[in-house]
């Protein structure tokens, strides 16, 4: 699963893309999409059986039996939820974490602030969420005509929305280029917006907290031990490698 969500996402990588995919040719996205789609297919095609024959309280059974206008899904459009399912959780969630230990081993005294008030918590985990924005960007296609600040968008235009550059907008965000845990409101876009909001977004928050209220009391100090690294990708993605040197209390 690690492997294909990293195929997908960062697939001009040079560390995480698929070995042998031909960067130089402008059909290898959809070559390696190909790939990683038959890799979800094959692996669900049992489980779309199971859950057909057998549904039970799950969101595999609600999906193979999946009905769009009174019709049943298609393959295509099924297999695409599985995919998004089994990839959206754990390459943004991870991400996330690691830009905000990079953060944390970058700006002096949060570790104590955090400590000293595990309140703080929760809002240092939104903020990591606006600084990393791991999903960087969808394109989504316009239903109706629209004029947005003076620009008239078509029905059927494509849109690039940039959830990274809407979390850095000055109309919105106070010194937007400063990671403040105490953000309050922290009106980020990092899980979308509208019906498509990110279906995980709970349980990221959620893992996300456990991890750092479990992590943060233990912790005595922490610097970076050398220079993080970026993935390189334009789709979800975060940092590759944080590389850090710390020490537990005793
Ligand atoms: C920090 C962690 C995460 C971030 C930043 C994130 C971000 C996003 C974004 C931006 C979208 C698109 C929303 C839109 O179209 O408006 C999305 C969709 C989605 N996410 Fe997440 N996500 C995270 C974690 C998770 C987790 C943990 C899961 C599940 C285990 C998950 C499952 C999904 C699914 C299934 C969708 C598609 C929803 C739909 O199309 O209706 N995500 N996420």
């Amino acid at each position: 699963m690690l492997e294909l969500t990293q195929w997908l996402f960062t697939y001009a990588d040079p560390d995480l893309r698929r070995p042998g995919s031909d960067l130089s040719d402008p059909a290898e996205i959809t070559r390696t999409w190909n790939i990683v789609f038959k890799g979800f297919a094959d692996y669900y095609a049992p489980i779309i059986k199971d859950r057909r024959a057998c549904p039970r309280d799950d969101i595999a059974s609600l999906i193979a039996n999946g009905q769009v206008n009174g019709c049943p899904m298609e393959e295509r459009a099924m297999v695409s939820y599985f995919a998004i399912a089994s990839s959206a959780g754990h390459d943004t969630t991870s991400a996330t974490t690691a830009a905000a230990m990079w953060v944390l081993a970058e700006q002096p005294g949060l570790l104590a602030r955090l400590q000293a008030d595990p309140k703080l918590i929760p809002g240092f985990v939104e903020e990591s969420i606006r600084w990393a924005s791991p999903v960087q960007q969808f394109v989504r296609s316009a239903t109706q005509d629209y004029e947005l600040r003076g620009r008239h968008i078509r029905k059927g235009d494509l849109l690039y929305i940039s959830y990274i550059s809407g979390n850095r907008d000055e109309e919105v965000f106070d010194d937007p280029f400063t990671f403040r845990p105490d953000r309050a409101p922290n009106r980020h876009i990092g899980f979308g917006y509208g019906g498509h909001i990110c279906l995980g977004q709970h349980l990221a928050r959620l893992e996300m907290r456990l991890f750092w209220e479990a992590l943060l009391p233990r912790l005595a100090t922490v610097e970076l031990a050398g220079p993080p690294r970026m993935a390189e990708s334009e789709f979800v993605c975060g940092p590759k490698s944080v590389p850090i040197r710390f020490t537990v209390k005793a």
